[in-house]
């Protein structure tokens, strides 16, 4: 394990303790891992071989500044508001061109699995980026699971409505459910994990608890929190933000230096916490992932596939 975090803050502002503590253990429970004591405080995780040696952000960068508009469009608002939603019980419907479809708790989502440890890029399209030590599992295990029926092609992607608790869709930010998708390979590839917490603890709120996905070659709206919908179609699904700007947000979004964003330059991005003078530096195609997804897009034009 290449770094160890900085203290982190206490969980009672996030969710009442008692009840966070009941779902770890069910959560360590499931990944096969008998917890006592203050041990339980821990997502017992591996460490992955996909990971960045990138030095990590703090716990307080990357649960402070965020993008969840169901709390608001401020960076600040998801961790103001997201305290608000109850994360236990929480089921995940997997529908669509699978074998086994139905309604899945979390708890049989992430039964049997091995939790891993992944240090991640994670870029978000207005240029700016952190590294982040997620801990989750292969989104392909969980499709394998539930089986991919033939002839489906993409995968589609939601997250819960509820705006007694997500005061930000009490308005029309955006056009609620949030939605997100992928190609059926690029669900499947290795990089592609759901993640249900970061720093060995269980997912914040305000980043996507208690199960989200994490697409690191792609920009960050990729990557759907809160996930309470999986469907496995033949044709592609829409997606929020293409939906809402088509021509500033592709079906793909893989981060590319080359392809600018119509009102900003994606050639250089601002890696949160270097400091308020400096910190730019040149984005990577793919995010520095290039090596392992690159093939994915063989032959494809990727300025008119952005
Ligand atoms: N998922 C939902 N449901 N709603 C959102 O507003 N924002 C996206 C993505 N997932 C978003 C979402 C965007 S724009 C980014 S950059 C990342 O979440 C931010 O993730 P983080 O806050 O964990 O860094």
């Amino acid at each position: 394990m290449p770094y160890r975090p900085a203290p982190r803050p206490s969980w009672a502002d996030v969710t009442p303790r008692a009840a966070w503590l009941s779902r770890r253990t069910l959560l360590a429970g499931a990944a096969g891992v008998a917890l006592a004591g203050p041990a339980a405080a821990k997502l017992a995780a591996q460490p992955s071989r996909y990971s960045t040696d990138a030095e990590p952000n703090t716990w307080d960068e990357i649960t402070g500044y965020n993008n969840f508009y169901e709390f608001g469009t401020d960076k600040s608002d998801p961790r103001r508001y997201a305290g608000a939603l109850t994360t236990d019980p929480w089921a995940v419907k997997i529908d669509g061109m699978v074998d086994r479809p139905g309604s899945y708790d979390l708890a049989d989502l992430t039964k049997g699995v091995t939790l891993e440890e992944r240090i991640y890029r994670f870029r978000c399209v207005e240029a700016w980026g952190m590294v982040i030590p997620w801990i989750g599992f292969e989104l392909a295990t969980l499709l394998n699971r539930v089986g991919v029926r033939p002839g489906a092609k993409y995968v589609a992607f939601e997250t819960l409505v509820r705006p007694e608790e997500m005061r930000g869709q009490q308005r029309p930010i955006l056009d609620w459910p949030y939605r997100e998708g992928l190609r059926l390979d690029e669900a499947m590839h290795p990089l592609t994990i759901l993640a249900t917490g970061l720093y060995g603890e269980e997912m914040p709120n305000q980043n996507g608890a208690p199960i989200r996905l994490v697409v690191p070659w792609k920009y960050g709206f990729k990557s759907i929190k809160s996930i309470v919908r999986i469907s496995l179609t033949d044709t592609q699904p829409q997606t929020t933000w293409n939906m809402m700007q088509p021509r500033e947000y592709g079906f793909y979004s893989n981060v590319n230096p080359e392809v600018d964003h119509p009102r900003w330059s994606q050639a250089t991005e601002r890696r949160i916490g270097a400091g308020v003078f400096g910190g730019r530096e040149p984005t990577l195609m793919f995010n520095g992932y290039a090596d392992q997804v690159a093939g994915l897009y063989a032959g494809m034009d990727l300025a008119k596939n952005y």
